[in-house]
């Protein structure tokens, strides 16, 4: 029989997050081999099951993504029974997951120092908005949030004209980024039980995952506050900087002169561009040179070293620009990928079709089974030698309560009287009577 490597094969998860910040977390959680049992509220589920549906019979892409191969139980923890049951649920685990709104999980009788109480062992996981002791750390927080107060929104996007305006990533830094930094906090804190046989209590703000992608928007502020300009920035020599980073347009974020190109066919395919990077050193400048016919430039003063290249940054921009237009994005990649940092803007279309993708995992598809059949999804961003993480299908609302109020030790009848009491099924509310005529 071929080993067990899942590494957290054994660790019993009980997943109380909805949307994406801690679904993204607690599916890496079940992919490592954690027994995952998500807390679904009865009849209504995790939000997303029902946002941006594709068939309004059927779970969103959205729910799928986030919670494949975790375990479905349907509890409201706020009735006696519900809470009876998750206390019986938080005895036997080892991590207890949360990202209801600031306050909830208190008002529910299931803070971090009761949780402990109950069992010292589990490691009681947090997701917030903001950091405690923040002034915003009452906000509900979604992703566009955490970008707009930490920095992100107001470093991208356009640095002059009428789309100067802060603007936010397409990537999740608020959602999935806070998802993998508390996952990293988790692991670390399975680690240290080891060692102390006692759980902790590890918080992660939506601020703070995003704050650190922009750590080096910090090292520019320092910069500009010593020296007042920044040379890697459009604004400089000639422009202002107001005592504040700017927004990068789309420059490169270290010391070196990078930028995004237009393409031959730019005017009617919108990703027709491609990045390329110029290094600062004098090797590395010789052989962009080269491979770019700009032989000229070796021997010109404004542009032979780093900083003469920051100062005329618009002409580099323009005669790299001029060498692309006559070639599309693929043809400038093949041209200089064995020679200079570059790569052609991807759509997520033009990702997803992508056969490497599915070969090396970078995509995975997932059997949902029934009327979804396969989805793909992004799989496990790391691989091991020696485990690939088991892809399982996301379940259906409440499709492991029997089995988990089983587990606990309920009898039939128990399970019953919890459905008939809205503890685990949803419990109609009773038709309005109609309205007596007026005599
Ligand atoms: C995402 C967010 C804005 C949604 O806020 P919301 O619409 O108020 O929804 P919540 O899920 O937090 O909670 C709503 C209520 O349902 C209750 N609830 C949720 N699941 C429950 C369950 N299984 N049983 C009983 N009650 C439950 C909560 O206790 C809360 O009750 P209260 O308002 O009376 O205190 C908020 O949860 C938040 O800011 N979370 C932290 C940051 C975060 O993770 N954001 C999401 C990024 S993807």
């Amino acid at each position: 029989m071929s080993q067990n490597t899942a590494p957290l094969q054994g660790i019993k998860v009980i997943d109380f997050t909805s949307v994406q910040s801690g679904p993204s977390c607690t599916q890496m959680l079940a992919w490592f081999g954690a027994d995952v049992i998500k807390i679904e509220r009865p009849g209504v589920g995790d939000a997303t099951r029902t946002e941006l549906q594709f068939d309004p019979s059927l779970p969103s892409y959205y729910y799928l993504q986030l919670n494949s191969d975790k375990k479905s139980f349907e509890l409201d923890a706020a009735t006696p029974d519900g809470k009876a049951i998750l206390t019986k649920m938080l005895e036997g685990a080892d991590i207890f997951v949360e990202n209801l709104h600031p306050g909830a999980m208190d008002k529910l009788g299931f803070s971090w120092e009761v949780v402990h109480k109950i069992n010292p062992k589990i490691i009681y996981a947090t997701i917030k908005g903001f950091p405690e002791g923040s002034p915003y750390a009452d906000n509900k927080a979604y992703e566009p949030v955490a970008q707009a107060a930490a920095g992100a929104a107001s470093t991208t996007g356009w640095y002059e004209g009428e789309y100067n305006i802060p603007t936010q990533s397409g990537a999740a830094l608020g959602d999935s980024n806070t998802g993998m930094h508390l996952l990293i906090g988790i692991l670390a804190a399975v680690i240290q039980r080891e060692k102390t046989g006692e759980g902790c209590y590890v918080y992660q703000s939506m601020y703070n995952a995003c704050l650190n992608l922009c750590r080096i928007k910090t090292r520019d502020q320092l910069t500009l506050d010593k020296i007042g300009y920044l040379t890697q920035y459009p604004q400089y020599p000639d422009g202002q900087f107001n005592g504040q980073v700017p927004r990068a347009g789309n420059i490169e974020g270290g010391g070196v002169l990078g930028w995004c190109y237009k393409c031959k066919n730019w005017k009617t395919d919108n990703n027709d561009y491609v990045y390329i990077v110029v290094e600062r050193t004098a090797s590395a400048f010789k052989t962009f040179c080269e491979v770019m016919g700009f032989q000229d430039w070796l021997t010109d003063p404004d542009f032979n070293t780093p900083d003469a290249r920051d100062r005329n940054k618009p002409k580099v921009w323009e005669r790299i620009q001029a060498w692309c237009i006559d070639k599309t994005k693929y043809e400038v990649n093949d041209l200089l990928k064995d020679h200079i940092p570059v790569a052609p803007v991807l759509s997520i279309k033009e990702i997803m079709d992508m056969p490497s993708n599915y070969a090396n995992k970078s995509l995975v598809k997932i059997n949902q089974g029934g009327k979804i059949g396969e989805f793909v999804t992004v799989g496990c961003p790391c691989t091991f030698s020696n485990f690939t993480p088991n892809y399982g299908p996301a379940p259906e609302l409440g499709a492991n309560t029997a089995e988990v109020l089983t587990e606990l030790g309920y009898s039939e009848e128990d399970q019953e009287r919890f459905k008939a009491n809205g503890t685990t099924a949803r419990i109609p509310k009773p038709e309005a009577k109609p309205a007596t005529p007026a005599k």
